[in-house]
């Protein structure tokens, strides 16, 4: 199975790929995750995305892209994906779709978390991190044990300031991706805005 999960910063696209993933044995590509790997590495491809993601802009496309199709390219990727947050840009979604062409692959579904604005703030700043597993919480809806709730950390760009530019960006840009998926019936919306549990069980619904 391929499937590209589209939503805005907060909408729980991490929290549900988990469970995807997990459920149809296919491998979990975040590139936000993959961006602060390479950033926490120091790698040259983390120092230039650092400054694109601290101010809640979007890192060039060719840079994304060159990083998505190389992973792409790995031998786990062969039994199905799950990429999130690619593609954002238009440009993103034509260089997707012509690679998917060149090795006669298709994709199989398209999910839109969509969350309301007021519901993404208050989960953005609650977020939290593990730096030791990368495991996420939420300091309302999902704390960390008390073990853990010691060295949880805050992602860099999980201001309310970073949050509205991100948010910008995606209506602005990564919106005017979906009628090309649309218009293939390929997309299927699902309500973002419910407990985890019954999030989960309307993707299952829409997935078959
Ligand atoms: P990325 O890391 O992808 O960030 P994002 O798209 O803004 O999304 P988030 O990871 O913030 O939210 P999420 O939907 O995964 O929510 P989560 O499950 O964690 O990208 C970061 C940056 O990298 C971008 O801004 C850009 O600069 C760059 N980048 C990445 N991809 C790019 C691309 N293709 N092109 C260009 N630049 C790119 O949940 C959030 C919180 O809510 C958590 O605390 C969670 O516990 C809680 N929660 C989740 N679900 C629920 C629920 N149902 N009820 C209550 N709480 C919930
Ligand atoms: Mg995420």
């Amino acid at each position: 199975m391929r499937l590209l999960f589209i939503g805005p910063p907060g909408a729980g696209k991490g929290t549900q790929a988990e469970r995807i993933c997990r459920r149809y044995e296919i491998v979990h590509i975040s590139t936000g995750d993959m961006f602060r790997e390479a950033i926490a590495a120091g790698t040259p491809l983390g120092r230039e995305a650092d400054e694109y993601i601290r101010r809640g802009d979007l890192v060039p496309d060719d840079v994304v892209t060159g990083m998505v199709m190389q992973r792409l390219a790995q031998d786990d990727c062969a039994a199905g994906w799950l990429l999130d947050g690619y593609p954002r840009t238009p440009a993103q979604a034509a260089s997707l779709d012509r690679a998917l062409a060149d090795s006669g692959q298709t994709i199989d579904k398209v999910l839109l978390l969509e969350v309301p604005d007021e519901v993404l703030v208050e989960r953005i700043t609650g977020r939290r991190v593990d730096p030791a597993t990368g495991q996420v919480y939420h300091v309302k809806h999902r704390p960390p044990p008390p073990d853990v709730a010691g060295r949880v950390v805050q992602r860099a760009d999980d201001t309310e300031a970073t949050f509205r530019a991100r948010l910008k960006k995606y209506r602005a840009e990564t919106e005017s991706v979906l009628p090309f998926y649309e218009s293939r019936g390929l997309l299927s919306r699902i309500d973002g805005n419910a407990a985890p549990k019954q999030v989960a069980a309307a993707i299952f619904e829409a997935l078959g």
